[in-house]
């Protein structure tokens, strides 16, 4: 277990380039097992959900290698075998392993998937969209002799049950259509991954259409990670720094006009933004799929609330995905909580010792430590290494007084 030991009060300053996005990465790679060959991925960042998944594809035969900034993924020869139950139950992005070996290898075991546990994370409509294109569920086990292409409708936005219908539907026979498809930018990243590896995939507004082929490796750029970035505008705002990052007004809009609305200055010149002054106004924050507020960068405003005129956060992708706030009010935040409604109050924060239970919990609570007077402990701080390539290095870049113990 690594703590986080941090002496907090001092406003920070300098500038952020966010590394590759994890919830892009991710699906990538598992695409990649799709792409009999070398594919070729720039910019992956070396966070904890990117090593367990190439561990996760190496079980199966892939051989990864990084050379500087390029990934090569080769999967060449890979046959199907359970991945390590170990490696699996880590990361939620393991889920992928369905649409990528059932997709190559006409099988894959759905075993329990690991991610941030702030409720349950059902996988129904994975599972649907895979049955409805052909495939047979025993148990932990979905099988597909065949794969054939169909219309696939969500009645509300998946990311990873989106994943793994592109991912299945790249390789059936035939036509697929996805309505009612994720739109956050990491689906659109796997798509153009898929297109350079053969993949025959158009994008209409109402629709995302595939014609399955076969797949040879592919090459992408993975995109910027807009939720780090968002992360770091929140730090900015809560310590009264002056930090900028280079990051997409556009990727960013929702999180942007909330902050903006409770009164912060928006600065954007040539894609690197700030955000500035102190927030009169309390934070509204209602969470929805892209292009909506994001749900992952929730838990890093509510210290944003607390140092200025408070605020309420409305989330409706993870209901209850507030297990951090108690965790913030050993930081002296003070809140109330009704369903999937936190109103937080102004509160005066003080130093504290605090447990990091998932990944943006951890963010909220280094944000938190970052501002209060003193010296803080963040336990459990490895979570807050699965998303945050380089943290404690960006951090102290920035000026923040951060060391890392075991
Ligand atoms: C992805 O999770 C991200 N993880 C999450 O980020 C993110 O919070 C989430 O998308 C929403 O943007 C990765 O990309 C690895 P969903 P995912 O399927 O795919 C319900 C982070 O901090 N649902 O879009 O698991 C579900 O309960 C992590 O980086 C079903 O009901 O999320 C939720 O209410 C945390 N049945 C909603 O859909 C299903 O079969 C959205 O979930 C699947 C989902």
């Amino acid at each position: 277990m690594s703590n986080l030991v941090v002496s907090g009060g001092a406003p920070l300053s300098g500038k952020v380039i966010p590394s590759g996005s994890k919830n892009s990465a991710l699906p990538i790679i598992f695409a990649t097992v799709l792409c009999r060959g070398v594919s070729v991925l720039y910019g992956v960042p070396d966070i904890t959900d990117v090593r367990v998944s190439l561990e996760i594809i190496s079980t199966l035969g892939a051989s990864c290698t990084r050379i500087g900034e390029a990934l090569y993924i080769d999967t060449s020869d890979m046959e199907y075998n359970r991945p390590p139950l170990s490696l699996v139950t880590r990361i939620r992005a393991s889920s992928y392993l369905l649409g990528s070996c059932v997709g190559r290898f006409g099988r894959a075991h759905i075993s329990a998937f690991g991610g941030c546990a702030f409720e349950n994370r059902p996988i129904d409509m994975h599972i649907s969209a895979a049955q409805r294109l052909g495939c047979t569920v025993w148990d932990d086990l979905v099988l597909a002799s065949s794969l054939v292409g169909t219309d696939i409708r969500f009645d509300k936005a998946s990311v990873g049950a989106t994943v793994n219908t592109i991912l299945l539907a790249s390789r059936a026979k035939g036509r697929t259509r996805i309505f009612g498809y994720a739109r956050e930018m990491h689906i659109m990243n796997l798509i153009s991954f898929l297109r350079t590896a053969g993949a025959k995939i158009t994008l209409t507004d109402g629709y995302i259409e595939i014609e399955g082929r076969t797949l040879t490796g592919g090459v992408c750029r993975i995109i910027p990670d807009m939720i780090e970035a968002g992360t770091y505008l929140s730090l900015s705002l809560a310590t009264g720094s002056d930090i900028s990052v280079v990051a997409s007004g556009t990727e960013l809009a929702s999180f942007l006009a909330a902050m903006v609305d409770g009164g912060a200055v928006l600065t954007d010149s040539g894609g690197e933004i700030a955000l500035s002054g102190s927030l009169s106004e309390p934070l509204r924050v209602t969470t929805a799929p892209h292009p909506g507020f994001p749900t992952d960068l929730q838990p890093q405003t509510a210290p944003v609330m607390a140092r200025y005129s408070g605020g309420e956060i409305i989330e409706n992708v993870w209901r209850s995905r507030f297990g951090y706030l108690d965790e913030l009010s050993k930081f002296g935040v003070e809140y109330t909580l009704m369903g999937n409604r936190a109103v937080i109050m102004p509160s005066r924060l003080h130093s504290a010792v605090a447990v990091a239970c998932d990944l943006r919990a951890g963010a909220a609570l280094l944000i938190a430590a970052l501002m209060a007077e003193g010296e803080s402990v963040i336990k459990n701080a490895e979570v807050i290494d699965r998303g945050y390539e380089r943290i404690i290095e960006k951090l102290r870049e920035l000026g923040a007084k951060i060391e890392r113990t075991e």
